[in-house]
């Protein structure tokens, strides 16, 4: 068996395990009418594949992993080895086989380091003396940041001002309605709010403490800018004459199948430093002194 032929056997093998009793996690498919309007949503039924949910794929890969380090271990002490218990040592083999594994299913090359690196740092934390409920507090405090992060695959990290100037110049003077896919904290779109007279920014953003903080600072700052606790992909776009995404390469595909469904004629959706694979922007824009553009199609 070849390098290939044997990485398609183990995807198939993966995709055959998750596939039985998972379901893809579906952006709903909407249909346009003739004037732009959203006029009936229905739930996508597509397959499931491995690619689109890398954690799932990970976590099977360390459960392979360890389920083959049991059996080698019963297998020698069946022939007759006398086996040491070696915590490290079971460490340091569940993290070069999984990351070799993980390689040869061609996730990305992070993937490779997670892999090699987790079984590590568990070795690592039993040693050390830390009760127990810090890491359920750990947890506590990770996950209104985090969220859905493991589906999204998009984590919270934020733009800046010149990125917002340069958004804002793409708007006509007079009043208009713009939403920001994953608003985190809120800075563009209050900042536009006050920046922009006669515009009404929406941030829709899905994780609990970013939201929450972007509503006290509106709260706080007394703005018309509006904040949602939900899904971007859960909403209509089809008010809105400007979309800005700061998102992340995963979510860029579906993005563009979202905006070319619930974007009006005539609108624009721009978005700051990731691309659209296979759909060149129709501007692309320098910001002075950043390396990183802004890309804006128009709908
Ligand atoms: C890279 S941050 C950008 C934050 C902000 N737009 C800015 O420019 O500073 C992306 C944000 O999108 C949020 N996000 C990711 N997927 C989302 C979804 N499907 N619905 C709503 N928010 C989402 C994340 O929680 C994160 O806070």
């Amino acid at each position: 068996m070849t390098d290939p032929d044997l990485a398609v056997c183990i995807t198939n093998t993966v995709r055959l395990t998750l596939g039985s009793s998972l379901h893809q996690h579906t952006a709903p498919e909407t249909e346009s009418g003739d004037d732009g309007a959203v006029v009936g949503q229905q739930t996508g039924n597509r397959r499931f594949h491995p690619a689109g949910h890398p954690f799932l794929v990970a976590f099977v890969v360390q459960l392979l992993v360890l389920a083959g380090q049991f059996l080698a271990s019963l297998l020698l002490v069946h022939a007759g080895h006398h086996l040491v218990w070696q915590p490290l040592r079971f460490a340091l083999i569940q993290g070069a086989a999984s990351a070799t594994l993980s390689f040869l299913l061609r996730q990305p090359i992070w993937w490779w380091w997670i892999h090699a690196g987790f079984p590590l740092a568990i070795w690592l934390a039993m040693r050390t003396t830390l009760p127990a409920w810090s890491y359920l507090l750990a947890l506590l405090l990770l996950l209104p940041w985090y969220w859905h992060t493991f589906i999204t695959r998009v984590p919270y990290y934020p733009s800046s001002l010149p990125v917002w100037q340069a958004v804002d110049r793409l708007l006509p003077s007079g009043p208009c309605r713009v939403l920001e896919l994953g608003s985190g904290l809120g800075g563009f779109s209050l900042w536009l709010t006050e920046a922009h007279s006669g515009c009404e920014a929406t941030g829709v953003e899905w994780s609990p403490m970013p939201w929450l903080i972007s509503r006290v600072r509106s709260w706080r700052k007394g703005t018309a800018a509006c904040f949602l606790r939900q899904d971007y992909r859960q909403m209509d776009w089809q008010p809105y004459d400007l979309v800005f995404a700061y998102l992340s390469p995963a979510a860029m595909p579906e993005m563009w199948q979202l905006a070319r469904q619930r974007m009006r004629h005539g609108t624009v959706l721009v978005s700051y430093e990731f691309g659209i694979p296979g759909v060149p922007a129709d501007r692309t824009i320098r910001i002075a002194g950043m390396r990183e553009e802004l890309y804006a199609w128009y709908i």
